[in-house]
């Protein structure tokens, strides 16, 4: 058995461009970094709008282990009667109790290491949602003691909201992570509790956008103030994610990485 175990964190997964940029790297990275396990941000997997069974497959297809959600979760309707099929998905712990789905799961790697994982979703700029302190209390209490490492995904806009969960959870959670706001941050840090923070993962979708969205419809929108449709960009991804290696003995980061891979061609 390794003395670690290795973690590949990925913020939201930008639609097409996203997901293609991830099938030609994430198998690779599994295979080179001797990676156990793989949890994504799946809000924006189909188009830039929700998941769906078929695009949260070809995932899982590629080694992701964990798929995380956010406010754009019910984007596919159809997602509202898959997620309970597959123990998989998360959304956050603090969508209301009428929701389906689970808002914390534990997976097993290869290797025998119970990872859990739990999603949450802030207040501040997102929306009426549950407190996430307190839906966090009781995804804690919920997880079996047996869990080797626990990776939090609080999908929040707000970096100081963030940063509040990071340091709640210091000593009881292996990573804190944000996601939602589609940039990445280098505020990366392991606190002397073991446990590790970073405000976002930032998007595996292009950059040659407004975040993730074509960039005409998005700017017109923003100048004209008129409707707009919001269309993915679906080529020239890059792919932002964070690397860990966690003490399955204490269930402390003991290593941070952030990964970076532009694409092959930068789109003119
Ligand atoms: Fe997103
Ligand atoms: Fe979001």
């Amino acid at each position: 058995m390794p003395e670690t175990i290795e973690i590949l964190v990925i913020g939201d997964i930008l639609g097409k461009a996203g997901r293609r940029a991830l099938k030609e790297h994430l198998p690779r990275l599994i295979d080179q970094q001797r990676l156990d396990f793989v949890v994504a941000n799946g809000e924006n997997l189909a188009h830039g709008f929700g998941t769906t069974d078929k695009v949260a497959a070809e995932m899982f297809n590629i080694g992701v282990n964990v798929l995380t959600n956010g406010n754009h979760c019910w984007d596919q309707r159809s997602f509202l009667e898959h997620i309970d099929d597959d123990d998989r998905f998360v959304r956050p712990m603090n969508f209301s109790r009428f929701a389906p789905g689970r808002g914390w799961t534990v997976q097993e790697t290869a290797a025998g290491y119970r990872v859990a994982v739990i999603n949450l979703i802030g207040q501040v700029f997102m929306g009426a949602w549950d407190c996430p302190f307190e839906a966090v209390e009781q995804a804690l209490a919920e997880i079996p003691d047996d869990v080797h490492a626990v990776l939090v995904d609080m999908h929040a806009e707000a970096t100081s909201e963030k940063m509040g969960m990071g340091w709640y959870l210091d000593g009881r959670a292996s990573f804190v992570y944000g996601t939602h706001t589609h940039v990445p941050t280098c505020d990366e840090i392991i606190h002397a509790s073991g446990t590790a923070y970073q405000s976002d993962i930032g998007m595996t979708g292009s950059y040659h956008s407004i975040i993730g969205m074509k960039i005409d419809g998005a700017l017109k929108r923003m100048v004209e103030r008129l409707p707009q449709r919001f269309e993915a960009v679906e080529r020239g991804a890059s792919i932002f994610a964070t690397r860990l290696s966690i003490d399955p003995a204490t269930r402390h980061t003991v290593a941070i990485e952030r990964i970076h891979i532009p694409p092959a061609h930068t789109p003119q």
